[in-house]
């Protein structure tokens, strides 16, 4: 067991620190990174199918359901096609309208979550063509789909996922890019622009992971605090969905995320010093949105953390991190890992069974 941990004292950290070579890896897989451009033969729409496509839905649970919302966004941003995330265990009883030309993508690490599985199938019977994303070679979701496209993140033993998501968003960030490009949303030179860019994530990455003593220490000072909230707009709503379930799951401290502009409709009530407010502002287009819902939370007495890769004034009191700059499309790849770190020192600080939560399994096989 301490000989797989690789030094580390969990497995959850190891795994953290293996970001920088899944997503190494998962981009030499499906990019050839002399001529910077997609590996036809790896990726799931040919330009035709690219063309005809008219709606995608993704389907999926937990943290592969937040890396789902990302691929939501990062489609319709580059690509401009209509796309919907659903929770596999709502759609798989709901009253889904398949429409013509419609994509489902399952998205699994395991490749054997029961509502997921269902939801796969579901779509199947319905005559919809399904791409699977899996991290697990050969897996019951991987071999019931039209198509896989594989994670190469490697085994993920922790019960929090944490590369898996990563190596998720990766490769929704790499079929948004295909798709743009075989739809002429994107140019050929746009498409190297943003391949060159991806493949600086590993060493951006990297920058992150050396913080971890700061982030330690921080941990240590906001260990008592009674509720940490996440708050953020678009992708950076999706960034604080996961960071809250990652610190629910391992340290059992009460947090929510909220999209930003929704914190004044209910939860703004519960905001005293006794609250953690973590906020993500990385996306340029909404930034100052973000940074006057900062002042709101500040001016109620919230202790305050900021991430962000902006130049932004910080308010008085605010931890700040800054997270290495990138397209606004990529930042939440980054932002990740400093809350993925943050979760895990959480955990740490308050004496948690890091890699076996309490009541949580790996994968959930039965519904
Ligand atoms: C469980 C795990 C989560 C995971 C979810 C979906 O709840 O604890 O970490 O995100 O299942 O698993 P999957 O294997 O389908 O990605």
């Amino acid at each position: 067991d301490s000989a797989q941990k690789k030094g580390f004292d969990h497995f959850m950290l190891k795994e953290i620190f293996e970001q920088p070579r899944a997503i190494a890896d998962t981009l030499r897989h499906y990019v050839d990174t002399d001529t910077l451009t997609l590996r036809r033969d790896r990726m799931p729409f040919t330009r035709k199918q690219a063309v005809l496509l008219r709606q995608l839905t993704i389907v999926a649970c937990g943290t592969a359901y937040h890396a789902g919302m990302m691929g939501k966004s990062l489609i319709q941003r580059l690509a401009r096609i209509p796309v919907q995330a659903e929770i596999a265990s709502e759609y798989r009883y709901s009253e889904t309208l398949a429409t013509e030309n419609e994509v489902v993508i399952a998205v699994s690490q395991s490749g054997e979550t029961a509502d997921t599985v269902a939801a796969v199938r579901k779509a199947k019977k319905n005559g919809q063509r399904v791409i699977s994303l899996c991290n697990v070679i050969g897996s019951t979701i991987a071999r019931e789909t039209d198509a896989v496209l594989y994670t190469l993140a490697g085994p993920e033993i922790a019960v929090a996922s944490t590369k898996a998501y990563s190596t998720q968003m990766l490769l929704f960030e790499l079929i948004a890019l295909d798709l743009a490009n075989l739809r002429g949303e994107l140019s050929d030179e746009e498409l190297r622009e943003h391949l060159a860019e991806l493949l600086r994530i590993p060493e951006k990455m990297e920058q992150i992971l050396a913080q971890k003593d700061m982030v330690k220490e921080f941990t240590r000072r906001m260990k008592d605090c009674e509720d940490v909230f996440f708050i953020g707009r678009l992708m950076d709503y999706y960034s604080s969905l996961e960071a809250a379930l990652k610190l629910k799951e391992i340290s059992y401290l009460h947090s929510e995320a909220y999209a930003a502009g929704e914190l004044k409709h209910g939860t703004i009530a519960m905001i005293d010093d006794t609250t953690l407010v973590v906020a993500i502002a990385t996306q340029e287009s909404v930034l100052e949105k973000t940074m006057s819902n900062v002042e709101e939370v500040r001016a109620r007495g919230a202790r305050l953390l900021l991430l962000s890769d902006h130049e932004i004034a910080v308010p008085a009191k605010a931890e700040v991190w800054a997270v290495p700059q990138t397209f606004d499309a990529f930042a939440p790849i980054l932002t990740i890992v400093y809350l993925q770190l943050f979760a895990y020192y959480m955990a740490l600080q308050r004496g948690c069974d890091i890699d076996k939560p309490r009541n949580l399994a790996k994968s959930v096989t039965v519904e």
